[in-house]
Protein backbone atom coordinates (compact mmCIF):
# COMPACT_ATOMS: atom_id res chain seq x y z
CA UNK A 1 0.00 0.00 0.00
CA UNK A 2 1.08 3.68 -0.78
CA UNK A 3 0.27 7.23 -0.07
CA UNK A 4 -0.17 7.70 -3.71
CA UNK A 5 -3.85 8.25 -4.04
CA UNK A 6 -6.78 10.13 -6.40
CA UNK A 7 -8.44 12.40 -4.35
CA UNK A 8 -11.33 14.25 -6.11
CA UNK A 9 -10.25 13.72 -9.18
CA UNK A 10 -6.58 14.64 -8.94
CA UNK A 11 -3.47 12.05 -8.08
CA UNK A 12 -2.42 12.74 -4.58
CA UNK A 13 0.86 12.60 -2.61
CA UNK A 14 -0.58 12.00 0.90
CA UNK A 15 -2.25 15.33 1.23
CA UNK A 16 -0.56 17.10 -1.11
CA UNK A 17 -2.32 17.19 -4.68
CA UNK A 18 0.53 16.62 -7.17
CA UNK A 19 -0.18 19.54 -9.87
CA UNK A 20 0.85 22.30 -6.32
CA UNK A 21 3.97 20.40 -6.51
CA UNK A 22 4.28 20.54 -10.24
CA UNK A 23 3.35 24.45 -9.81
CA UNK A 24 6.41 25.05 -7.11
CA UNK A 25 8.68 22.65 -8.21
CA UNK A 26 8.57 22.12 -11.93
CA UNK A 27 8.55 18.97 -13.57
CA UNK A 28 10.41 16.29 -13.96
CA UNK A 29 10.56 15.79 -9.93
CA UNK A 30 10.55 13.15 -7.73
CA UNK A 31 8.36 13.16 -4.96
CA UNK A 32 8.37 10.48 -1.92
CA UNK A 33 5.98 9.87 0.67
CA UNK A 34 6.89 10.19 4.28
CA UNK A 35 4.38 7.78 5.54
CA UNK A 36 5.05 5.38 2.99
CA UNK A 37 8.06 4.84 3.74
CA UNK A 38 8.19 4.45 7.26
CA UNK A 39 5.29 2.18 6.75
CA UNK A 40 7.62 -0.26 4.82
CA UNK A 41 10.65 0.53 7.36
CA UNK A 42 8.26 -0.39 10.30
CA UNK A 43 6.61 -3.53 7.94
CA UNK A 44 9.78 -5.09 8.00
CA UNK A 45 10.60 -4.43 11.42
CA UNK A 46 7.38 -6.01 12.85
CA UNK A 47 8.42 -9.01 10.76
CA UNK A 48 11.50 -10.02 12.61
CA UNK A 49 10.25 -8.60 16.23
CA UNK A 50 10.05 -12.63 17.31
CA UNK A 51 14.18 -11.94 18.06
CA UNK A 52 15.91 -9.62 18.34
CA UNK A 53 16.90 -8.11 14.84
CA UNK A 54 18.07 -4.46 12.93
CA UNK A 55 16.66 -3.39 9.92
CA UNK A 56 19.33 -1.99 7.86
CA UNK A 57 17.91 0.29 5.01
CA UNK A 58 19.88 -0.11 1.21
CA UNK A 59 21.30 3.28 1.01
CA UNK A 60 21.47 2.59 -2.52
CA UNK A 61 17.78 2.95 -3.92
CA UNK A 62 17.16 6.18 -2.65
CA UNK A 63 19.83 8.26 -0.81
CA UNK A 64 18.75 11.68 -0.20
CA UNK A 65 19.71 12.75 3.33
CA UNK A 66 16.33 14.31 3.98
CA UNK A 67 14.90 10.27 3.91
CA UNK A 68 17.79 8.61 5.28
CA UNK A 69 17.38 10.97 8.07
CA UNK A 70 13.80 9.71 8.27
CA UNK A 71 14.41 6.00 8.52
CA UNK A 72 17.11 7.06 10.91
CA UNK A 73 14.92 8.84 13.16
CA UNK A 74 12.47 5.78 13.49
CA UNK A 75 15.22 3.50 14.37
CA UNK A 76 16.76 1.96 11.06
CA UNK A 77 19.87 0.86 10.77
CA UNK A 78 21.74 1.94 7.22
CA UNK A 79 23.46 -0.76 4.51
CA UNK A 80 26.43 1.47 2.73
CA UNK A 81 28.77 0.41 -0.14
CA UNK A 82 31.00 3.57 -0.90
CA UNK A 83 31.95 5.97 1.43
CA UNK A 84 29.73 8.78 -0.26
CA UNK A 85 26.92 6.19 1.87
CA UNK A 86 28.38 6.22 4.61
CA UNK A 87 29.07 9.87 4.77
CA UNK A 88 25.11 10.57 4.17
CA UNK A 89 24.19 7.97 6.81
CA UNK A 90 26.44 9.84 8.96
CA UNK A 91 25.09 13.54 7.81
CA UNK A 92 21.34 12.07 8.70
CA UNK A 93 22.65 11.48 12.43
CA UNK A 94 22.67 8.03 12.01
CA UNK A 95 25.46 6.34 14.28
CA UNK A 96 28.32 4.06 12.93
CA UNK A 97 27.22 1.60 15.13
CA UNK A 98 23.94 1.33 12.95
CA UNK A 99 26.00 1.20 9.49
CA UNK A 100 26.96 -2.07 7.91
CA UNK A 101 29.36 -1.26 5.53
CA UNK A 102 28.89 -3.67 2.49
CA UNK A 103 30.57 -3.56 -1.25
CA UNK A 104 32.36 -6.01 -3.39
CA UNK A 105 35.29 -3.14 -3.85
CA UNK A 106 35.91 -1.19 -1.02
CA UNK A 107 38.80 0.89 -1.39
CA UNK A 108 41.51 0.96 1.25
CA UNK A 109 40.46 5.26 1.74
CA UNK A 110 37.25 4.10 2.13
CA UNK A 111 38.19 1.24 4.60
CA UNK A 112 40.29 3.88 6.69
CA UNK A 113 37.07 6.59 6.48
CA UNK A 114 34.99 3.75 7.77
CA UNK A 115 36.99 2.43 10.62
CA UNK A 116 38.15 5.81 11.71
CA UNK A 117 34.63 7.00 11.86
CA UNK A 118 33.01 4.16 13.47
CA UNK A 119 30.55 1.25 12.09
CA UNK A 120 28.58 -1.52 12.96
CA UNK A 121 30.24 -4.34 10.75
CA UNK A 122 32.15 -4.85 7.35
CA UNK A 123 30.82 -7.38 5.72
CA UNK A 124 33.97 -9.33 3.82
CA UNK A 125 33.64 -10.06 -0.12
CA UNK A 126 37.39 -11.62 -1.11
CA UNK A 127 40.41 -12.81 0.67
CA UNK A 128 42.12 -9.78 -0.54
CA UNK A 129 39.97 -7.61 0.80
CA UNK A 130 40.14 -8.90 4.35
CA UNK A 131 44.00 -9.36 4.34
CA UNK A 132 43.89 -5.03 3.48
CA UNK A 133 40.97 -4.74 6.31
CA UNK A 134 43.31 -6.54 9.01
CA UNK A 135 46.16 -4.45 7.92
CA UNK A 136 44.31 -1.15 8.53
CA UNK A 137 42.27 -1.99 11.42
CA UNK A 138 45.72 -3.33 13.12
CA UNK A 139 47.37 -0.02 11.89
CA UNK A 140 44.59 2.06 13.48
CA UNK A 141 44.41 0.12 16.58
CA UNK A 142 41.25 -0.91 16.16
CA UNK A 143 38.88 -4.22 16.08
CA UNK A 144 36.56 -4.11 13.60
CA UNK A 145 33.52 -6.76 13.52
CA UNK A 146 32.97 -8.45 10.35
CA UNK A 147 31.36 -11.01 8.40
CA UNK A 148 31.90 -12.94 5.58
CA UNK A 149 29.37 -12.54 2.49
CA UNK A 150 28.68 -16.05 1.27
CA UNK A 151 27.76 -16.96 -2.71
CA UNK A 152 25.08 -19.57 -1.96
CA UNK A 153 24.88 -20.62 -5.44
CA UNK A 154 21.60 -20.27 -5.65
CA UNK A 155 18.87 -19.07 -8.56
CA UNK A 156 17.07 -15.77 -7.36
CA UNK A 157 14.68 -16.13 -10.75
CA UNK A 158 15.02 -12.20 -11.23
CA UNK A 159 16.46 -10.41 -14.05
CA UNK A 160 20.26 -10.77 -14.66
CA UNK A 161 21.47 -7.89 -14.04
CA UNK A 162 20.13 -7.93 -10.66
CA UNK A 163 20.97 -11.59 -9.32
CA UNK A 164 24.14 -11.92 -7.33
CA UNK A 165 23.82 -15.06 -5.80
CA UNK A 166 25.16 -17.49 -8.46
CA UNK A 167 28.34 -18.85 -8.65
CA UNK A 168 29.11 -16.97 -11.68
CA UNK A 169 28.43 -13.73 -10.19
CA UNK A 170 30.91 -11.67 -8.83
CA UNK A 171 29.58 -11.30 -5.18
CA UNK A 172 30.49 -13.29 -1.99
CA UNK A 173 33.21 -15.88 -0.85
CA UNK A 174 31.97 -19.43 -2.27
CA UNK A 175 30.15 -20.88 0.25
CA UNK A 176 32.26 -24.03 0.17
CA UNK A 177 35.39 -21.80 0.95
CA UNK A 178 34.11 -20.34 3.73
CA UNK A 179 35.21 -22.42 6.87
CA UNK A 180 38.63 -21.67 5.46
CA UNK A 181 38.18 -18.09 5.15
CA UNK A 182 36.55 -17.93 8.61
CA UNK A 183 39.91 -19.68 9.62
CA UNK A 184 42.11 -16.95 7.91
CA UNK A 185 40.38 -14.05 9.43
CA UNK A 186 40.31 -15.31 13.03
CA UNK A 187 44.10 -16.03 12.83
CA UNK A 188 44.46 -12.09 11.34
CA UNK A 189 45.08 -9.21 13.90
CA UNK A 190 42.40 -6.43 13.70
CA UNK A 191 39.54 -8.58 13.00
CA UNK A 192 36.64 -9.80 14.77
CA UNK A 193 34.45 -12.23 12.84
CA UNK A 194 30.59 -11.90 14.28
CA UNK A 195 28.58 -13.78 11.99
CA UNK A 196 27.69 -14.16 8.40
CA UNK A 197 26.25 -12.01 5.64
CA UNK A 198 24.47 -13.57 2.08
CA UNK A 199 22.30 -11.47 -0.48
CA UNK A 200 21.67 -13.36 -3.02
CA UNK A 201 19.87 -10.43 -5.96
CA UNK A 202 16.82 -7.98 -6.09
CA UNK A 203 13.35 -7.94 -6.98
CA UNK A 204 12.42 -11.54 -5.84
CA UNK A 205 9.20 -12.36 -5.97
CA UNK A 206 8.77 -15.82 -4.71
CA UNK A 207 10.32 -16.75 -1.39
CA UNK A 208 11.74 -20.07 -2.14
CA UNK A 209 15.50 -18.77 -3.49
CA UNK A 210 15.71 -16.96 -0.01
CA UNK A 211 14.62 -20.17 1.93
CA UNK A 212 17.30 -22.03 0.01
CA UNK A 213 19.88 -19.71 0.38
CA UNK A 214 18.96 -19.07 4.49
CA UNK A 215 18.87 -23.10 5.03
CA UNK A 216 22.27 -22.81 3.55
CA UNK A 217 23.75 -19.78 5.83
CA UNK A 218 22.11 -22.47 8.71
CA UNK A 219 24.27 -24.98 8.10
CA UNK A 220 27.41 -23.08 7.47
CA UNK A 221 26.74 -20.91 11.09
CA UNK A 222 26.67 -24.97 12.82
CA UNK A 223 29.90 -25.68 11.01
CA UNK A 224 31.32 -22.24 11.77
CA UNK A 225 30.66 -22.52 15.23
CA UNK A 226 31.65 -26.06 15.46
CA UNK A 227 35.04 -24.56 14.44
CA UNK A 228 35.55 -22.38 17.26
CA UNK A 229 33.86 -19.15 15.56
CA UNK A 230 31.41 -16.93 17.37
CA UNK A 231 28.59 -16.68 14.74
CA UNK A 232 26.02 -13.87 16.78
CA UNK A 233 24.34 -11.85 13.94
CA UNK A 234 23.24 -13.18 10.09
CA UNK A 235 22.90 -10.51 7.77
CA UNK A 236 20.22 -11.93 5.28
CA UNK A 237 20.54 -9.16 2.32
CA UNK A 238 17.80 -7.53 0.52
CA UNK A 239 15.89 -8.27 -2.26
CA UNK A 240 12.34 -8.50 -1.53
CA UNK A 241 10.22 -7.62 -4.58
CA UNK A 242 7.72 -5.21 -5.25
CA UNK A 243 4.55 -4.58 -7.66
CA UNK A 244 5.72 -2.77 -10.42
CA UNK A 245 1.72 -3.25 -11.90
CA UNK A 246 -1.17 -2.44 -10.38
CA UNK A 247 -2.14 -5.85 -12.27
CA UNK A 248 0.22 -8.16 -10.92
CA UNK A 249 0.02 -10.50 -8.64
CA UNK A 250 1.12 -9.38 -5.32
CA UNK A 251 5.10 -10.24 -4.54
CA UNK A 252 5.04 -11.72 -0.78
CA UNK A 253 5.21 -9.23 1.91
CA UNK A 254 7.63 -8.67 4.47
CA UNK A 255 5.34 -10.59 7.33
CA UNK A 256 6.14 -13.89 5.31
CA UNK A 257 9.85 -13.25 4.79
CA UNK A 258 10.27 -12.72 8.16
CA UNK A 259 8.42 -15.66 8.72
CA UNK A 260 11.04 -17.41 6.44
CA UNK A 261 13.46 -16.15 8.10
CA UNK A 262 12.49 -17.48 11.22
CA UNK A 263 11.83 -21.20 9.61
CA UNK A 264 15.20 -21.58 8.44
CA UNK A 265 17.74 -19.55 11.13
CA UNK A 266 15.38 -18.76 13.92
CA UNK A 267 16.67 -21.41 16.20
CA UNK A 268 20.05 -20.38 16.34
CA UNK A 269 19.49 -17.81 18.22
CA UNK A 270 21.73 -15.08 16.33
CA UNK A 271 20.65 -11.21 15.99
CA UNK A 272 19.22 -10.84 12.54
CA UNK A 273 20.16 -8.06 10.09
CA UNK A 274 18.14 -7.13 6.74
CA UNK A 275 19.13 -5.17 4.04
CA UNK A 276 16.04 -4.00 1.95
CA UNK A 277 15.82 -1.25 -0.11
CA UNK A 278 13.37 -1.57 -2.67
CA UNK A 279 10.78 -2.48 -0.70
CA UNK A 280 11.24 0.56 1.59
CA UNK A 281 11.56 3.22 -1.24
CA UNK A 282 9.97 1.33 -4.44
CA UNK A 283 6.47 2.37 -4.12
CA UNK A 284 7.23 5.35 -1.96
CA UNK A 285 8.21 7.65 -4.65
CA UNK A 286 6.52 8.69 -8.22
CA UNK A 287 8.64 10.93 -11.11
CA UNK A 288 5.95 13.46 -11.74
CA UNK A 289 6.15 14.47 -15.56
CA UNK A 290 4.74 16.41 -18.23
CA UNK A 291 3.60 15.79 -21.19
CA UNK A 292 5.56 18.35 -23.97
CA UNK A 293 4.08 17.30 -27.16
CA UNK A 294 1.59 14.47 -28.47
CA UNK A 295 3.36 13.71 -31.98
CA UNK A 296 1.37 11.14 -34.71
CA UNK A 297 3.73 8.76 -35.95
CA UNK A 298 3.59 5.99 -38.39
CA UNK A 299 0.86 3.56 -37.39
CA UNK A 300 1.20 4.94 -33.53
CA UNK A 301 1.03 8.05 -31.39
CA UNK A 302 4.03 9.32 -29.34
CA UNK A 303 3.73 10.83 -25.60
CA UNK A 304 7.03 13.04 -25.46
CA UNK A 305 7.69 13.33 -22.20
CA UNK A 306 9.70 16.32 -20.27
CA UNK A 307 11.34 13.19 -18.03
CA UNK A 308 13.89 11.19 -20.10
CA UNK A 309 16.27 8.03 -19.49
CA UNK A 310 18.70 9.95 -17.57
CA UNK A 311 16.11 11.06 -15.27
CA UNK A 312 14.80 6.99 -14.23
CA UNK A 313 16.77 4.45 -16.35
CA UNK A 314 15.18 1.09 -15.37
CA UNK A 315 13.07 0.90 -18.55
CA UNK A 316 16.00 1.21 -20.89
CA UNK A 317 18.23 -0.40 -18.55
CA UNK A 318 16.11 -4.05 -17.76
CA UNK A 319 13.09 -3.37 -19.46
CA UNK A 320 11.28 -2.55 -16.27
CA UNK A 321 7.62 -1.59 -16.02
CA UNK A 322 6.54 0.83 -14.83
CA UNK A 323 2.82 1.94 -14.61
CA UNK A 324 2.24 5.76 -16.01
CA UNK A 325 -0.95 7.36 -14.57
CA UNK A 326 -2.48 10.49 -15.68
CA UNK A 327 -2.35 13.61 -13.07
CA UNK A 328 -6.16 14.20 -13.39
CA UNK A 329 -8.17 11.16 -12.72
CA UNK A 330 -9.18 9.68 -15.88
CA UNK A 331 -13.11 9.63 -16.48
CA UNK A 332 -14.99 6.18 -15.81
CA UNK A 333 -14.99 4.19 -18.64
CA UNK A 334 -13.07 6.41 -21.19
CA UNK A 335 -11.78 4.87 -23.83
CA UNK A 336 -8.11 4.05 -24.00
CA UNK A 337 -5.44 4.26 -26.73
CA UNK A 338 -2.26 2.88 -27.16
CA UNK A 339 0.71 5.31 -26.76
CA UNK A 340 4.77 5.04 -27.54
CA UNK A 341 5.70 6.74 -24.23
CA UNK A 342 8.90 8.38 -24.29
CA UNK A 343 11.36 11.48 -23.19
CA UNK A 344 13.64 14.12 -25.35
CA UNK A 345 17.09 12.39 -25.32
CA UNK A 346 18.38 11.14 -28.69
CA UNK A 347 18.40 7.98 -28.81
CA UNK A 348 15.91 4.97 -29.12
CA UNK A 349 16.24 3.43 -25.98
CA UNK A 350 15.02 6.78 -24.34
CA UNK A 351 11.82 4.62 -23.98
CA UNK A 352 9.48 4.40 -21.42
CA UNK A 353 6.40 2.26 -22.65
CA UNK A 354 5.65 0.74 -26.02
CA UNK A 355 2.01 0.22 -26.97
CA UNK A 356 0.71 1.48 -23.50
CA UNK A 357 -2.31 1.88 -22.71
CA UNK A 358 -3.74 5.17 -21.26
CA UNK A 359 -6.64 7.83 -21.12
CA UNK A 360 -6.30 10.22 -24.04
CA UNK A 361 -3.04 12.53 -22.52
CA UNK A 362 -3.20 16.21 -24.07
CA UNK A 363 -0.08 18.28 -24.42
CA UNK A 364 0.85 19.81 -21.16
CA UNK A 365 -0.85 16.88 -19.21
CA UNK A 366 1.20 15.97 -16.01
CA UNK A 367 1.97 12.44 -15.65
CA UNK A 368 3.36 10.40 -12.69
CA UNK A 369 5.19 7.16 -12.77
CA UNK A 370 4.51 4.80 -10.00
CA UNK A 371 6.66 2.74 -7.93
CA UNK A 372 9.99 5.20 -9.00
CA UNK A 373 11.27 5.71 -5.41
CA UNK A 374 13.54 3.60 -5.36
CA UNK A 375 16.91 3.18 -7.68
CA UNK A 376 15.06 5.94 -9.82
CA UNK A 377 16.89 9.30 -8.93
CA UNK A 378 19.84 7.33 -7.40
CA UNK A 379 20.84 6.11 -11.26
CA UNK A 380 20.18 9.49 -12.71
CA UNK A 381 22.63 11.11 -14.90
CA UNK A 382 23.00 14.74 -16.47
CA UNK A 383 23.10 13.01 -19.95
CA UNK A 384 22.12 15.09 -22.81
CA UNK A 385 23.14 17.89 -20.32
CA UNK A 386 19.96 17.63 -18.79
CA UNK A 387 20.59 19.12 -15.04
CA UNK A 388 19.19 16.45 -12.55
CA UNK A 389 16.18 16.77 -11.41
CA UNK A 390 14.68 17.70 -7.95
CA UNK A 391 13.50 15.47 -4.95
CA UNK A 392 10.67 16.34 -2.73
CA UNK A 393 9.40 14.91 0.69
CA UNK A 394 5.77 14.98 1.30
CA UNK A 395 4.40 14.56 4.89
CA UNK A 396 0.80 14.80 5.56
CA UNK A 397 0.04 18.10 3.98
CA UNK A 398 3.41 19.73 4.06
CA UNK A 399 6.22 19.15 1.44
CA UNK A 400 9.87 20.21 1.02
CA UNK A 401 12.11 20.42 -1.69
CA UNK A 402 14.82 18.27 -0.86
CA UNK A 403 17.12 18.67 -3.60
CA UNK A 404 16.65 21.48 -5.66
CA UNK A 405 17.14 21.48 -9.10
CA UNK A 406 20.34 22.41 -10.20
CA UNK A 407 20.65 26.06 -12.65
CA UNK A 408 22.19 25.39 -16.19
CA UNK A 409 24.96 27.42 -14.93
CA UNK A 410 25.71 25.30 -11.94
CA UNK A 411 25.93 22.14 -13.90
CA UNK A 412 28.27 24.49 -16.79
CA UNK A 413 30.18 25.98 -14.21
CA UNK A 414 31.47 22.23 -12.63
CA UNK A 415 33.80 21.88 -15.83
CA UNK A 416 36.88 23.64 -16.14
CA UNK A 417 38.80 24.75 -19.53
CA UNK A 418 42.31 23.95 -18.85
CA UNK A 419 44.90 27.19 -18.92
CA UNK A 420 46.42 26.28 -22.64
CA UNK A 421 42.98 26.55 -23.93
CA UNK A 422 42.10 30.00 -22.49
CA UNK A 423 44.44 32.00 -24.63
CA UNK A 424 41.27 34.83 -25.13
N1 LIG B 1 22.16 -5.46 0.02
C1 LIG B 1 23.04 -5.58 -0.97
C2 LIG B 1 24.38 -6.09 -0.67
C3 LIG B 1 22.69 -5.21 -2.28
O1 LIG B 1 23.56 -5.34 -3.26
C4 LIG B 1 21.38 -4.71 -2.54
C5 LIG B 1 20.98 -4.30 -3.89
C6 LIG B 1 20.50 -4.59 -1.45
C7 LIG B 1 20.92 -4.98 -0.19
C8 LIG B 1 19.11 -4.05 -1.61
O2 LIG B 1 18.33 -4.85 -2.41
P1 LIG B 1 16.78 -4.51 -2.60
O3 LIG B 1 16.08 -4.79 -1.29
O4 LIG B 1 16.67 -3.09 -2.97
O5 LIG B 1 16.34 -5.42 -3.67
N2 LIG B 1 19.29 -0.96 -9.89
C9 LIG B 1 18.53 -2.19 -9.84
C10 LIG B 1 18.63 -2.86 -8.48
C11 LIG B 1 20.04 -3.14 -8.04
C12 LIG B 1 20.13 -3.78 -6.69
C13 LIG B 1 21.55 -3.82 -6.22
N3 LIG B 1 21.75 -4.32 -4.91
C14 LIG B 1 17.10 -1.91 -10.25
O6 LIG B 1 16.77 -0.76 -10.55
O7 LIG B 1 16.28 -2.82 -10.31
Amino acid sequence: MDHFLYRDGVLHAEDVPLPEIARGVGTPAYVYSSATLLRHYRLFDEALDWGPHLVCYAVKAASNVAILKLLGDAGAGMDVVSEGEYRRARAAGVPGDRIVFSGVGKTEAEMRHVVAGGVRQINLESEPEMRLLSKIAAEMGATIPVTVRVNPDVDAKTHEKIATGKSENKFGIPIARARDVYAEIAALPGLQVVGIDVHIGSQLTDLDPFRQAYRKVAELTEALRADGHTISRLDLGGGLGIPYARSNLAPPVPFEYGQVIRDEVGHLGCEIEIEPGRLIAGNAGVLLAANIFVKEGEGRDFLILDAAMNDLIRPSMYGAHHDIVPVTEPAPGIETRAYDIVGPVCESGDTFAKGRQMPPVAAGALVAFRSAGAYGSVMASEYNSRPLIPEVLVDGDQYAVIRARPTFDEMISRDTIPEWLDRS
